[in-house]
């Protein structure tokens, strides 16, 4: 089968100056994949860089299959929708005219998000911050995406309207076969939505997990990787165990 999007031996940055060093990571038709890692690690950068937002320094994107270095808007008309770490909706705009300038019907928006039939006259500003990511969110999924990039889509936000967009983003790779690659700090409920996981730290995977074992290993993950101890100043901590290190990484099986 396939990738949607895959990276082999990429290293990104910004200028001349790699922070992630080795990507390989590809993620599948239908498959939500996450990408965990502490502040810092790379994965904005790594999201960027399979956007087209961003140069990759060594290796190779791929998308459907063939290499490329188009840039995101030529990427976006191949079927990729990245939603980018700020909120992208246009403040002055009603929601309407936010989905309409998206190419996304409204009645699709209030299908996927019920909640915003009532705010579809109220310009983005005026929303709240997650029926501002349910707009963004439906923006990014009514053009029915072969690729989803979505990086902190529910930062800050409460947990219910959390899962609401995970479950959309899961509804959409069931049902569409949108391949979604998702940027999460709850790991844990991002884990309910997943089927593979990449843990990044300090511009490296170091883990490629299906999803069911991720769960069972969360706790250690977390140890290891996700706690403030991990920052990028703190001293690398000892791989666990089946954790892959980057010069042998292997992509998790799909
Ligand atoms: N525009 C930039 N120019 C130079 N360095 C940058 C730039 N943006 C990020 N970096 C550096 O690249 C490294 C990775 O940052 P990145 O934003 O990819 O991490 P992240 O995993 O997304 O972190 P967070 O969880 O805080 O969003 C960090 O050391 C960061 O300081
Ligand atoms: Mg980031």
């Amino acid at each position: 089968m396939t990738a949607v999007v895959e990276a082999k031996g990429v290293d990104a940055g910004y200028g001349a100056q790699p922070v992630v060093h080795g990507l390989d990571l590809e993620v599948h038709e239908g498959q939500v994949v996450c990408l965990l890692g502490p502040n810092g690690a790379g994965k904005t950068t790594t999201m960027l860089t399979l956007s087209g937002e961003l140069p990759q320094l060594a290796g190779e994107v791929y998308m459907h299959g063939a290499p490329t270095h188009a840039p995101l808007h030529r990427r976006a008309r191949a079927g990729l929708s990245y939603v980018t770490e700020e909120r992208s909706v246009f403040k002055g705009m009603s929601a309407r005219d936010n989905l309409r300038c998206g190419g996304v019907d409204p009645v699709y928006a209030i299908a996927l998000f019920p909640e915003l039939e009532k705010c579809m006259g109220t310009r983005g500003g005026l929303l709240s911050g997650g029926e501002q990511q349910m707009l963004t969110l439906a923006r990014a999924l009514g053009r029915h995406p072969r690729v989803l990039l979505a990086d902190e889509l529910s930062l800050g936000l409460a947990p219910l309207v959390v899962d609401r967009l995970l479950a959309a983003v899961r509804q959409a790779a069931t049902e569409s076969g949108t391949g979604a690659l998702i940027v999460e700090q709850h790991a844990r409920k991002a884990l309910r939505y997943a089927d593979r996981v990449y843990v990044m730290s300090r511009g490296r995977i170091v883990m490629a997990l299906d999803a069911a074992e991720a769960r069972a290993r969360l706790g250690e993950i977390e140890t290891a990787y996700l706690s403030g101890a991990a920052g990028p100043e703190a001293a690398a901590p000892p791989p666990a165990p089946g954790a892959v290190p980057a010069p042998q990484g292997r992509p998790a099986q799909p």
